[in-house]
């Protein structure tokens, strides 16, 4: 078994380049089964989830190449099957959009529910409805969703609720309909943008993307000989803003889009950190004394919930009681019962977390419980007095490209050992 050793305590202080965007490039990887040619992706971020999605594609027959680590090649000519495999999709959430791409290329689909992070119930219904708006029959039998069109068909979707995942499915579903559709109450995140970018480029008619209502203009074909670069990942720029600020460190964020770091910028600001935006960079410089502050995650704009277990681990160190309210989903509070065993002091209340600020964490063993609790945990070890044992490393390496390497050329005092 695998684990990180970290001694903590120790100010990180440098500048770090972030990868491309897992969740951007998880949707764009599974488009690029629609076009019948050749396209390259290139910021693709080195992470187990774009490995997993890379074999799902070939199983399915595509040929997909690696030119280097971070740039993929995908050809999808000779595709010709539509069941995705359930050992495969079963590890990881981005899977559904498989379907969407399937059922675009083919007129059916069958894809497995999908795995992903436990943050509770995580329902795809808004994807179906989606789905079946646009003329196609879905069934689910045996865990297996299916779904099947003559052709699908322009319409008009409401969604229930602001879901990245069914905004995202339902354009990439789209783009070969027959007519108009239209997406009203859409998720706003960048990697919308991002996949809406690749899929214009490949002949795709999407526009509104970034907004709250989505129009697609179905087209008949859609060609290759494209390449299109992944955005910077929001949330691990994110994470590595924390971690300056969480170790009272000094860190220069590189290849970053300021705009979409706002929402946190605003509450490092706000918790009397020094944050200096530039163009493609953020500088952020920790502070002996940071202030409380009370947070809600949201949809895009709003503070993003990818962030929210790191960001607690920065309340703890604050002075005075904070709070956290997570309203994207049902249930995201797994890691306070990490970080407690690490002098956290954390009351949840419903879908609120109430954190007394300590002076200062104590290094202990703690387990990673999804992705971002995972990244939430190696920072409270970065911040803590003493040693910590890091486990279940499958999490973090599913979304955060090199992750040791970059902490450590910022003075980490980090290894990954087997036990
Ligand atoms: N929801 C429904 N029905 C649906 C879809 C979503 O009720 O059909 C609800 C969810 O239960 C949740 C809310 O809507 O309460 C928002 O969910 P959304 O669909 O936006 O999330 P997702 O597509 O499942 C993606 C990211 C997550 C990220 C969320 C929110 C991918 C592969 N995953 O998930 O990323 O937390 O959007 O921004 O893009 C991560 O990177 O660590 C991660 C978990």
């Amino acid at each position: 078994m695998e684990k990180l050793v970290i001694k903590g305590n120790k100010p990180l202080v440098g500048e770090v380049n972030i990868s491309g965007a897992k969740n951007a490039a998880v949707a764009v990887i599974p488009a690029a089964l629609m076009v019948q040619g050749f396209v390259k992706i290139e910021n693709v971020p080195n992470i187990s989830d774009v490995k997993l999605l890379a074999d799902l594609l070939r199983l399915l027959g595509a040929k997909v190449n690696f030119d280097d680590k971070n740039t993929l090649s995908i050809d999808s000519t000779e595709v010709d099957k539509y069941i995705a495999s359930y050992e495969m999709v079963r590890h990881m959430r981005g899977s559904y959009y498989l379907l969407g791409a399937l059922l675009a290329r083919f007129g059916k689909a069958q894809v497995p529910f999908p795995g992903g992070c436990d943050f509770g119930y995580r329902p795809i219904d808004q994807h179906i409805k989606g789905f079946e708006a646009l003329g196609a029959k879905v069934t689910v039998e045996h865990g297996v969703i299916k779904a099947e069109a003559d052709r699908l068909k322009g319409c008009q979707i409401f969604l229930d609720v602001v879901s990245v995942g069914a905004t995202i499915n339902i354009m990439i579903a789209a783009t070969h309909a027959e007519g108009i559709t239209t997406i009203e109450n859409a998720a706003k995140e960048p990697h919308v943008v991002d996949v809406a970018n690749f899929l214009n480029a490949i002949g795709a008619n999407v526009k509104g993307a970034g907004t709250d209502v989505i129009k697609i203009h179905g087209v008949n074909t859609l060609s290759g000989g494209i390449t299109h670069a992944i955005i910077p990942d929001q949330i691990e720029a994110g994470t590595f803003m924390i971690a300056a600020a969480a170790t009272k460190g000094d860190i220069l964020v590189k290849n970053v889009i300021p705009k979409h770091m706002e929402s946190l910028t605003a509450k490092l600001l706000e918790m009397n950190i020094a944050v200096e935006e530039n163009e493609d960079s953020i500088r952020v410089k920790g502070v002996e004394k940071i202030n409380k502050a009370n947070i809600k995650t949201l949809p895009y704009p709003g503070f993003p919930t990818d962030l929210h277990p790191q960001t607690t681990v920065l309340l703890c160190l604050a002075e005075g009681t904070s709070t956290i309210t997570e309203s994207v989903f049902d249930s995201r509070f797994a890691y306070v019962d990490e970080l407690k065993r690490m002098g956290a002091l954390i009351k949840v209340e419903g879908r609120m977390a109430v954190i007394e600020g300590v002076k200062s964490l104590t290094g202990a063993p703690v387990k990673a419980l999804d992705l971002r609790a995972g990244a939430a945990v190696v920072l409270a070890a970065l911040a803590a007095k003493g040693t910590s044992e890091i486990y279940n490393l499958k999490y973090i390496d599913r979304g955060y490209e090199d992750f040791e390497d970059k902490l450590r050329s910022l003075g980490a005092d980090i290894s990954r050992v087997i036990e």
